[in-house]
């Protein structure tokens, strides 16, 4: 009898799927480290989050709300945009993939930036479509490169502004400019997850009302400090919302991440507060590594990422912030053998830093 006939299989595509593989969080033989390794905010949520989130024992037995229409209000206060526009998912990956599902097949393909975030390239496999690459210019996305790639079967281009792990991006100009010369009939991601970094930047929700072709994401997971809880947003055309509405599962985010997403979102001062110091601590620490000789890009975001001449020096600078219980992410996977990326925590930890790397490079 032929074994393998009775293998039970998945699906072809789903035999080809990358895993991603998240940064490190522990470090064997070492209680006490800090983790810098997934750009979350180390600050955690305010204290008005952690009371409200004890106040929520009682209702845990509920289901929570499946049209997620509290948050959905709160979104759209914050940001004066229509509330029926937004879809809420459980953390942006989940978006990420929904789109891919929804909207590429076999046969397709998803175009994404060079050093882009590796969810798209992996959930455009997962959803039978060619994932093809976009170089970029300096780590910079290039609409230009964009834009040679894209061919009769391009479905989907996925952009994250600013872009992980680079930190860099692109004017809000330079993706109209994009917009403009793409078929309208492929769906332009613009990827916010670390948009609220920004002043003064609303991460593309103004060209989503502009182009029914433009979808954005944001999270919950950065600058509010509740990557633990899995809520992420879109925003873009109510066709789009509906179709994600109908595949994605009814209640696709508990109630405690509803309820807390909702309350953070209102509090802008916040908000406001972690923006500022993340400026403060990432500027200052990029300007002492540049002081050391290292190379590293302006980032807008929370994390720099930090480039060694040679991959042997990048080996001793993990190896050597680990001993020390720092967890950096090495950022081989994104086409950066020789990159190191750090997550902004507090100035304490930033100096930290700052002083191991000046050990270790003997200035
Ligand atoms: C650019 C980008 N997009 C999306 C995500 C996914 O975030 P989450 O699923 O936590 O919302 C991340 C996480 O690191 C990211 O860096």
């Amino acid at each position: 009898m032929n074994k393998s006939k009775n293998k039970i299989m998945p699906s072809k595509q789903f035999l080809k799927v990358p895993k991603y593989i998240s940064g490190e969080h522990a470090i064997e033989g070492q209680a006490s480290i800090t983790k810098l390794s997934a750009n979350e905010n180390l600050n955690g949520p305010s204290e008005k989050i952690k009371n409200i989130y004890n106040s929520l024992q009682d209702s845990l037995f509920e289901y929570p709300e499946s049209d997620h229409l509290s948050l959905r209000q709160a979104i759209s206060d914050v940001y004066n945009i229509d509330k029926e526009k937004i879809f809420c998912g459980a953390g942006s990956d989940e978006i990420i993939q929904l789109l891919c599902r929804c909207y590429s097949q076999v046969g397709d393909e998803v175009i994404y930036t060079e050093h882009g975030f590796l969810m798209y390239k992996i959930s455009a496999i997962a959803a039978g479509a060619k994932p093809v690459k976009a170089d970029e210019n300096n780590r910079v996305a290039s609409v230009d490169n964009i834009l040679a790639r894209v061919s009769k079967t391009t479905r989907i281009v996925f952009l994250a502004n600013p872009n992980n792990p680079t930190g860099t991006m692109i004017g809000l100009d330079e993706i109209k400019r994009l917009r403009k010369k793409l078929c309208p009939n492929i769906l332009l991601v613009l990827d916010g997850a670390y948009a609220e970094y920004i002043e003064n930047y609303d991460g593309g929700l103004k060209l989503a009302d502009e182009f029914h072709n433009i979808f954005i994401t944001r999270t919950f997971s950065k600058i509010y400090g509740l990557g633990g809880l899995r809520v992420g947003w879109g925003y873009g055309s109510q066709d789009i919302v509906n179709v994600l509405n109908t595949v994605r599962s009814p209640f696709n985010i508990s109630s405690v991440g509803l309820k807390l997403a909702e309350i953070s979102i209102l509090d802008k001062k916040f908000v406001e507060k972690q923006r500022r110091l993340n400026r403060e601590n990432r500027d200052s620490l990029r300007k002492k590594l540049l002081a050391l000789g290292l190379e590293v890009d302006l980032s807008y975001a929370n994390f720099l990422l930090l480039r060694f001449s040679e991959r042997q020096q990048l080996l001793k600078a993990d190896n050597f912030l680990k001993k020390n219980g720092l967890i950096a992410r090495r950022v081989e996977s994104y086409g950066l053998p020789n990159a190191l990326r750090l997550t902004i925590a507090t100035g304490e930890i930033c100096n930290r830093v700052h002083s191991l790397l000046k050990e270790l490079l003997g200035k």
